[in-house]
């Protein structure tokens, strides 16, 4: 069916005996148990039907074999990574969200993993990179805040050649707009407080699966490790994804409205948005997905400049995150990238004067309107 339906229909629970149209919030810690027998639920970090729901949906939604659901984002991302051992290498997208920098070159680098970044959209650099010790690529597709394309397919492709895993964040794009598992990928993961949940309201993660073999894997580490989505949360990401469609199609109208309008600024030196025909990366965005997204940033020259227009807006959130129904404001240099050395930041071509915009469903006029005003104020 087309994904528009399986979104409506997400987290339809297949074991609800009353036929009810929202799947139960169960909250209990333990289930009893027949002595002996194997019980299908047993204790609420191992299993819980309505975090159980929100998996089958994510499997279903990205045609994935499992999904698994994490208290976070970043905890989707450890525990993917926690899949290595030490003494592994990883080649890692350069441009990715900050808090999987942070987490790779702070926290797993302590325990032996070893990280070589690249520039994802080199093919050649990505090839260079591996080595006898390397067991996975993690890329990013738009990258978080510079919005550059990397050929799925073509990287995917590359790590099964060397017998090696492909995975990636979705988080920009979801399985609305894109499916990475169906260009080859193993694992896509995705930080649910996002697109998925919608409402910035709740804070979550998913990594859906393509094999039953790292399928068993990864849940023995969302068991063993223990960074489960609680029962409430599951059930407000169930609710978020069943208006997906109709919330990030709206925004991406808007999104492609607003970075047309920010490029004929003066004011704004680049704007980064795959929608764009001047995106360098526009064709195979074009090819592996099916929309640019709500995401982009923007360049205003310098940190004087970014902040003079963070204090004047109005409208949007200035905030860390994105895909929320309001729109969202940030400054990744001080917020999500502020992890990064800024010779890395710099090195990346994550400058000073970079904003990223999350563009949500307010009209768009008033946006235009708001910023217009920000940047004679
Ligand atoms: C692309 C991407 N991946 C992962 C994360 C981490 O997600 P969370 O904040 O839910 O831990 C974020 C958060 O901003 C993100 O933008």
């Amino acid at each position: 069916m087309d994904i528009l339906t399986e979104i409506v229909h997400a987290g339809m629970w297949d074991e609800d005996p009353t036929g009810t149209s929202s799947v139960p919030l169960f909250r209990g810690s333990t289930f009893s148990q027949e002595p002996g027998a194997q019980p299908r639920w047993d204790y609420g970090r191992s299993g819980n039907p309505t975090r159980a729901a929100l998996e089958q949906a994510m499997a279903k939604l990205e045609g994935g074999c499992a999904a698994y659901a994490f208290s976070s984002g970043i905890a989707a991302v450890n525990s993917v990574l926690m899949m290595l051992s030490t003494g592994d290498h990883v080649v890692v997208g350069e441009d990715i969200y900050g808090g999987t920098y942070r987490t790779l070159s702070l926290l797993f680098s302590r325990w032996g993993l070893s990280t070589t970044w690249v520039d994802a959209a080199d093919l050649d650099a990505v090839k260079a990179a591996i080595t006898d010790k390397t067991r996975a690529i993690l890329v990013e597709s738009p990258s978080n805040p510079l919005l550059r394309i990397c050929d799925l397919a073509a990287i995917a492709a590359l790590a099964r050649e060397k017998g090696i895993q492909a995975w990636t964040d979705n988080t920009f794009q979801t399985p609305l707009l894109q499916r990475p598992l169906d260009l080859g990928f193993h694992v896509s993961i995705h930080s649910a407080t996002k697109f998925l949940g919608g409402h910035s309201d709740v804070v979550a993660g998913v990594a859906v699966v393509s094999e039953d073999s790292i399928a068993k894997e990864l849940y023995k580490i969302q068991n063993g490790f223990g960074a489960i989505l609680g029962p409430d949360d599951s059930w407000m990401v169930l609710r978020g994804i069943r208006t997906l469609a109709a919330r990030l199609r709206m925004q991406q109208e808007h999104a492609m409205r607003i970075a047309t309008w920010l490029d004929a600024r003066p004011e704004v030196l680049a704007v980064h948005y795959p929608g764009l025909a001047s995106h360098p990366g526009k064709d195979i965005h074009d090819r592996q997905t099916t929309g640019p997204g709500a995401v982009m940033s923007f360049d205003l020259g310098d940190a004087h400049k970014a902040e003079a227009f963070l204090r004047a807006v109005e409208l949007p959130l200035t905030a860390v995150s994105l895909g929320g129904i309001e729109t969202i404001l940030s400054w990744p240099c001080r917020m999500s990238h502020a992890s990064m050395p800024p010779a890395e930041r710099l090195r990346r071509g994550i400058g000073d004067g970079l904003l990223r915009l999350s563009v949500g469903l307010e009209n768009p006029s008033d946006l235009e309107a708001d910023f217009a005003a920000a940047f004679v104020r």
